[in-house]
C-alpha cells in the first residue's frame, strides 16, 4: 500500500508517469480495432484509437460525466489524464489499479473497456478551440439537466456488473480531486453468451436495434467513425420509452412505424434481415410500403460516410407506483463529425418520425473522443501538453 501511495503522488505531480505506465502490458497490432469475441476476457487498452468503439459490445455499461472544478486548468488536466489512464491500463488487462481498494476486483477484465470523451466544456475551461459544439435544439427534446452535458466522459463497458461497478469506484475516486460527477447513466444488453456475437439484439421495446450499423473492420465502418487521426466524436442521448402506449400498438403498428418486422428485422419490402430496403416499392393503395414517416427511411443516409455507429444500451430504472416501467435507451453514437453526420439525421427523425409517438429525449451530451495512446502515453496527451 505504501509503494501505491508513493506511486500515486509521484503520479500526481506528473513526474514518475512513464516509470508507472511501462508496467502497462506492450501495444498489441489489433488494438486499434480491437472488436473482442465474446467470452476472450481481455480488450487491449493501447492502440492508435481508443478501446470501446469498434469493440463488439459489451453487456454492461456506465456513462459517468463530470464537471471540471473551476480551479483545473490545462495543467491539472494533464494531471488527471495521466492518473485515469493509468488506472483504465491496468483494470482493462485485469490489473488493480494503483492504490485499488479492493484489488481482488481487478479480475477477471470481463471485456472491460475505458472510454474518455472531452466535452466543449474542458476545452473552454483549458483555453483550447473546442472542436465540437453543443447540439442544436430539436423541436422533440424534453431535456432534463440531470441528465444532459458535461465536461469529461467516461464510457465503461463490461459483460460483468461487478467489473463495471468497481471500474467505476476506481475512476471516480480519482477524478475526484479534479472535477464532480454530474451525471452517471447505466445500461445493459443481453447477458454474454446468450446469443452469439454479432447478432443484432433486441431493445427494450423488442426491437432488432442496430442491424444497418457500419461494422468493424471495413472501409464504410472506418469511414464514417474515425478522423484520419484516431479521434471520433460521440453523441450520449438518453431517450425514454413509452412503454405503456407501444405495448397498446398492434405488431403492423410497430412495424409501420420503423419500416421493418419485428420477428425477423426484416425490411417490410424484404425476406431477411440484411436485405437492403426498398424506399420506392408501393403498397396495393400506392403508397410506399415502407411509409414517407418510418423510422428507417428518415434516418437512413445514403452516403456510407455520413452513417454513425449507434452503439446502444437499455436501461431499465425499475417499475413506478403505477406499475409503469422507467425504461429506454442510452442511445451513444459514435461518427467522425457530429455536423456532418448526427444533426442532420436527428433533424430527419424530430422532423417527422412516427417512432418520436413512443420516444421522447430527456437527455443530450456531446463529446470528442481524443485518440488512443501507447504504454508510454495517456489519452488527451496531444490535446492537453
Ligand atoms: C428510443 C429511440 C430509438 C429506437 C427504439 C430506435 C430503433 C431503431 C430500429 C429498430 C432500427 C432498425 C434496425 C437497425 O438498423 O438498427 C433503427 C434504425 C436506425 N436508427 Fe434508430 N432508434 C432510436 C433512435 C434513434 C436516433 C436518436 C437516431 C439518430 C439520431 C437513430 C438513427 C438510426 C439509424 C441511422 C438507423 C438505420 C437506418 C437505415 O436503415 O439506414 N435512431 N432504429
Amino acid at each position: 500500500m505504501a509503494e501505491g501511495r508513493l506511486t500515486r503522488r509521484g503520479l500526481l505531480a506528473g513526474g514518475v508517469a512513464a516509470g508507472v505506465t511501462a508496467l502497462g502490458r506492450p501495444a498489441s497490432a489489433a488494438a486499434g480495432d480491437a472488436t473482442g469475441e465474446a467470452g476472450e476476457p481481455v480488450v487491449p487498452f493501447h492502440g492508435p484509437r481508443q478501446a470501446g468503439i469498434a469493440t463488439e459490445p459489451q453487456a454492461h455499461a456506465v456513462f459517468v460525466a463530470f464537471d471540471l472544478r473551476e480551479d483545473t486548468g490545462r495543467e491539472g488536466l494533464g494531471r488527471m489524464m495521466r492518473v485515469l489512464t493509468d488506472d483504465a491500463r491496468r483494470l482493462t488487462q485485469g490489473r488493480p489499479a494503483l492504490a485499488d481498494t479492493e484489488p481482488e476486483l481487478a479480475s477477471p477484465p470481463a471485456r472491460l473497456t475505458v472510454t474518455f470523451g472531452f466535452g466543449p466544456g474542458l476545452y473552454a475551461k483549458a483555453k483550447i478551440r473546442s472542436p465540437i459544439k453543443p447540439l442544436p435544439a430539436f423541436t422533440i427534446d424534453k431535456l432534463e439537466k440531470r441528465w444532459s452535458g458535461g465536461d469529461l466522459l467516461v464510457q465503461i463497458c463490461a459483460d460483468d456488473p461487478l467489473t463495471v461497478a468497481h471500474t467505476l469506484r476506481m475512476i471516480v475516486k480519482d477524478a475526484r480531486s479534479f472535477a464532480t460527477v454530474r451525471w452517471t447513466q447505466r445500461g445493459f444488453r443481453r447477458a454474454a453468451g446468450t446469443q452469439p456475437a454479432g447478432q443484432t439484439q433486441r431493445n427494450v421495446m423488442g426491437q432488432l436495434d442496430g442491424t444497418a450499423n457500419p461494422v468493424p473492420g471495413t472501409p464504410a465502418f472506418d469511414l464514417a467513425v474515425w478522423r484520419p487521426d484516431g479521434a471520433t466524436t460521440l453523441v450520449v442521448r438518453r431517450i425514454k420509452a413509452e412503454m405503456e402506449t407501444w405495448d397498446a400498438a398492434d405488431v403492423v403498428a410497430k412495424e409501420f412505424t420503423i419500416g421493418r418486422r419485428l420477428s425477423t428485422g426484416a425490411p417490410l419490402t424484404g425476406a431477411r434481415e440484411q436485405d437492403p430496403p426498398d424506399f420506392d416499392a408501393p403498397g396495393p393503395n400506392g403508397f410506399p410500403i415502407i411509409s414517407e414517416y418510418a423510422h428507417i427511411r428518415r434516418a437512413h443516409v445514403g452516403d456510407p460516410s455520413l452513417r454513425i455507429l449507434r452503439r446502444v444500451y437499455n436501461y431499465d430504472e425499475g417499475i413506478t407506483r403505477q406499475g409503469h416501467a422507467d425504461s429506454g435507451l442510452v442511445f451513444a453514437s459514435y461518427q467522425a463529425d457530429i455536423q456532418r453526420q448526427f444533426v442532420p439525421i436527428q433533424r430527419q427523425l424530430a422532423e417527422a418520425d412516427l417512432l418520436n409517438e413512443w420516444t421522447t429525449p430527456i437527455g443530450s451530451a456531446v463529446f470528442a473522443i481524443p485518440k488512443g495512446c501507447g504504454p508510454e502515453g495517456w489519452i488527451g496527451q496531444e490535446v492537453l501538453s
